[in-house]
């Protein structure tokens, strides 16, 4: 069944306090609430009560203390409706049993490794009881839980523990109290044999605040960074935002088992492990930056997302695009802006772009959906956090700053919508943004194609601008976009030029920023076509558009090769010397790729040999900002440009470039690995993560020529390293060229780290990621390898996932990929269909390739969608990407 955003109705009934109860046990738990109801509009309204229920044996149902008899209920397989309730406040007591141990979809109540947990997000509340499982019906909570005290001796829900003590026959019981309004999909249970770390941390008006993270005893040694991000996150939201912790405990749970990354309930996030535990030698740079970031981001939504909330799940953006802006800037303030930047805009490009170029393309806030749990998105997500980034761009950190206070000022304890979060920012920054709603409703990447004019005589220079929003599924027809675009002309010694006047919108406008030059300036292009023109431009510029990449649009411009090359050298905005280079690796790799098609020979321009070299010298440039710059653009962002993707001659192409620069580069990046090796205890830091990040681009660049001199070179660095950055980084180099030494080195992985998951998951992945020749085979053998489990999302994101993100074995020509995805998928969807429905997503673009491999992968999906008992997770996705 469709919901859509346009049938919004408030709820006839809310529930002021939930009192909840458990009996956890291990064939069946009873769940008792008692729930505190009052009419949601003033005319007491006397309609059906109608709650979400799903997997739940009904036990009892009371209003008021007495049992209902069965005639003054309904039950079906997904309700139970209170036929004719009470006018005014009133009593519901229900019971319910349901059976953790055997809910494998890790949604609702469930077991991991022996211990309970929940996830509720986005409608998981309704598999614990019956309810009305909605944001925008906001309650307090207690929570009793009770159960064996050897088995369960940890008992955790949100808010303040008010009462423990023993119970007889070994049991024991613990009653929590939140203290603030919620909604359902924030609460949180956790029972189970955990032991913690912990701390403390003073907020900024004094109160002292426990902070606990809970792991297997065994893990706890590698709780220490979490715990350091965790105390970094609540600084800087102080600083930034001003923004406090609000309660006196802060729990983080660590749990093997977990469909997402993480989820911010109430003072008691749960977390899988990955995103928690952390060393030296079993974790990578990578491993700590994520930790760092997904631990922010679950802390932030305390404020953007639980205080304020949303009002339903059409508004998933308003906190999460939101939470990721908060956690992006969080990591570029404890680490390198720019490089942080790049990142995110990277993942933008690879994963976003594809999605809203294909079948399941839809805007920030989408306008239906079948299975909510299929909208947590990149487009949602990253997509999200570049329109929040935009109001930032808009207004400036300070003004950015005065609308997020109007914002709680105005909406703390609410369930709300993305309008007015845009008019809290509008209204504190006393502007308009015309056109600006439109990136919540209008799916699609814009293009914008720029051309400019220098006019000598008058010493203007004019940048013509137009916009096109593509058509996407049920978007036919697109409005202009509010796009602000930042810019700065740079003149010919390679310095930004003063920019004074303007002249746009028929209107001349003055520069200024209390009296100091302004070098880089915000455009606000806002229709179909556009022309701005700058004044007193001494003379012909070269203009460095969108700076630090303003807003999540394809650019277009006609900037030549010796602009690009120029910019390359010579921008002041970093993101813009990157961004250069990855326009001209682009260009370079498509008109390669043509060439491979028509079967002429590679050959690669000296001027971009030249460029790269010029970077990887640099003694000035970040390290890492280097490994950056001298990365090609992926094959996915390549065949995105294609009008029939081609996965072997991207790949093929791609392969001859890396080998080219490694060749003629080969004294530079020997160089970059010798110099950049250090004795010194692993440290996550900027620096030493940069220094590692550049050797180790290096390092691979290197073993892909496959030469006796650098495999020696990789297997030594493989047998030195102290640390699973240097280890892992060496091991995938080596694993790049098939034989001998790539089959020895992976198996000597596996046998020094077989005891640790996290890094068997990272050895699964490196082998389905693989492109060499024939690995759909390996990726099979390894689905029955003794350490996998279809069961652990973890690894099924590795070895599944990971294969599905190799184009040259996912998308083999004789559909073997295709085939092994689609047997897959049907043995997923059994066990958990969340998941499944993440891989199925896999052959969303299938329209994408040639006709052979399309005929291969419509059949996969033709298969899907016929199978019996298919999950409406995987039917949403099989069906639309059929139906586009
Ligand atoms: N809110 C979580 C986050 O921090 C994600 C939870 C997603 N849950 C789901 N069933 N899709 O982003
Ligand atoms: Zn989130």
């Amino acid at each position: 069944k469709e919901i859509f955003l346009k049938d919004y109705k408030k709820p006839d009934y809310l529930f002021d306090t939930v009192d909840l109860e458990f009996q956890l046990g291990d064939e069946k738990t009873i769940v008792a609430s008692k729930i505190g109801v009052s009419p949601g509009n003033e005319v007491g309204t006397t309609s059906p009560l109608a709650l979400h229920g799903r997997d739940l044996k009904l036990l009892s149902v009371k209003v008021n203390g007495t049992e209902l008899k069965s005639d003054e209920y309904t039950v079906d397989p997904r309700h139970l409706t209170i036929l004719t309730p009470p006018a005014g406040v009133f009593n519901l007591e229900i019971v319910t049993e349901i059976y953790p141990q055997l809910n494998t979809s890790l949604e609702g109540l469930y077991r991991s490794t022996g211990n309970f947990c929940t996830q509720c997000e986005a409608e998981g509340f309704r598999k614990i009881t019956y309810f009305q499982d909605r944001p925008d019906v906001m309650a307090k909570y207690t929570c009793r839980i009770e159960g064996d005290k050897t088995l369960y001796p940890v008992l955790l829900s949100n808010g303040n523990l008010i009462k423990q003590g023993d119970l007889e026959g070994g049991k024991h019981y613990a009653l929590w109290e939140d203290p603030f309004k919620k909604p359902c999909y924030l609460f949180a249970l956790v029972a189970g044999q955990l032991e913690c770390r912990e701390d403390s941390f003073v907020t900024c008006s004094g109160r002292n605040v426990t902070l606990r993270i809970w792991t297997p005893a065994q893990d706890l040694p590698k709780t220490s960074h979490a715990m350091y991000s965790l105390k970094e996150a609540m600084k800087w939201d102080e600083e930034v935002f001003g923004l406090e912790y609000d309660l006196h405990l802060f729990n983080i749970v660590v749990v093997p088992d977990f469909n997402m990354g993480a989820m911010e309930n109430k003072s008691l996030n749960v977390f899988q492990s990955r995103l928690v535990l952390a060393s030296p030698e079993a974790a990578t740079d990578g491993d700590y930056a994520a930790i760092l970031g997904v631990i922010g981001h679950e802390y932030f939504h305390n404020w953007t997302g639980n205080r304020v909330t949303c009002r339903d799940w059409f508004q998933l953006t308003l906190k999460e695009g939101l939470t990721v802006f908060r956690d992006q800037e969080f990591s570029s303030d404890l680490g390198c802006r720019t490089v942080k930047r790049i990142a995110d805009v990277s993942k933008l490009r690879s994963y976003q772009f594809p999605q809203d170029a294909g079948p399941m393309a839809h805007p920030i806030r989408p306008h239906s959906y079948i299975k909510m749990d299929n909208f947590y998105t990149v487009t949602v997500y990253e997509k999200g956090a570049e329109v929040v980034r935009m109001y930032k761009t808009m207004f400036g950190a300070s003004g950015f700053r005065k609308g997020m206070d109007l914002y709680f000022q105005r909406h703390d304890g609410q369930a709300v919508t993305c309008e007015d979060f845009y008019a809290a920012m509008c209204d504190a920054n006393n502007a308009q943004l015309p056109n600006f709603l439109q990136w919540y409703s209008q799916a699609g990447t814009p293009t914008v194609k720029v051309s400019s004019s220098y006019d000598e005589s008058s010493k203007t220079f004019s940048l013509k601008f137009s916009q096109d929003v593509p058509p996407t599924p049920g978007q036919p027809l697109k409005e202009p976009m509010f796009i602000p675009v930042a810019i700065g002309l740079v003149d010919s010694t390679g310095k930004d030029m003063p920019l004074t006047t303007i002249y746009s919108d028929g209107m001349l406008k003055t520069l200024s920023n209390d009296g100091q030059p302004i070098f880089t300036t915000v455009l606000q292009f806002k229709k179909k076509e556009e022309e701005f023109v700058f004044n007193n431009v001494s003379e012909r510029p070269v203009p460095s558009l969108l700076r630090g990449y303003s807003a999540p649009i394809r650019l277009d411009s006609d900037l030549t090769e010796s602009d690009l090359y120029f910019l390359l050298a010579n921008d002041s905005d970093e993101f813009n010397r990157w961004e250069a280079g990855q326009v001209l690796a682009r260009k370079l790799m498509l008109s390669l790729v043509a060439d491979f098609q028509q079967q002429k020979p590679l050959a690669l321009n000296p001027k971009f040999v030249d460029g790269l070299r010029a970077i990887l010298r640099s003694t000035s440039l970040d390290k890492e900002f280097i490994a950056k710059a001298i990365t090609l653009p992926g094959l996915g962002e390549i065949m995105d440009m294609m009008p029939v993707a081609d996965p072997d001659a991207v790949h093929a192409v791609r392969t001859f470039i890396k080998k080219e620069l490694a060749s003629q580069l080969k004294d530079d990046l020997l160089a970059a690995v010798t110099s950049n090796r250090s004795s010194e205890a692993y440290a996550f830091n900027h620096d030493s993560v940069a220094r590692r990040t550049l050797k180790n681009t290096c390092l691979a660049y290197l073993v892909s020529l496959n030469e006796p001199d650098v495999t020696e070179l990789a297997l030594s660095e493989y047998n030195s390293a102290t640390n699973m950055t240097e280890q892992f980084a060496s091991l995938a180099a080596l694993s790049q060229n098939p034989g001998q030494v790539r089959d020895d080195a992976l198996l000597d992985f596996y046998n020094k780290w077989q005891h640790d998951y996290l890094v068997v998951s990272k050895w699964f992945a490196l082998q389905a990621t693989s492109d060499i020749p024939g690995n759909v085979a390996n990726v099979q053998k390894l689905l029955a390898h003794p350490a996998f489990d279809m069961r652990n999302p973890n690894k099924v994101y590795s070895l599944i996932g990971g294969f599905c993100g190799s184009p040259v074995s996912f998308h083999a020509k004789d559909g073997s990929g295709y085939k092994f995805l689609g047997e897959v998928v049907l043995q997923l969807d059994k066990i958990n269909p969340q998941v499944a429905s993440r891989m199925v997503s896999a052959f969303s673009r299938w329209r994408r390739y040639d006709e052979t491999r399309q005929a291969l992968a419509k059949a996969q999906l033709e298969m899907i969608i016929s199978a019996n008992g298919l999950s409406e997770n995987v039917y949403e996705i099989a069906s639309k990407s059929l139906a586009a």
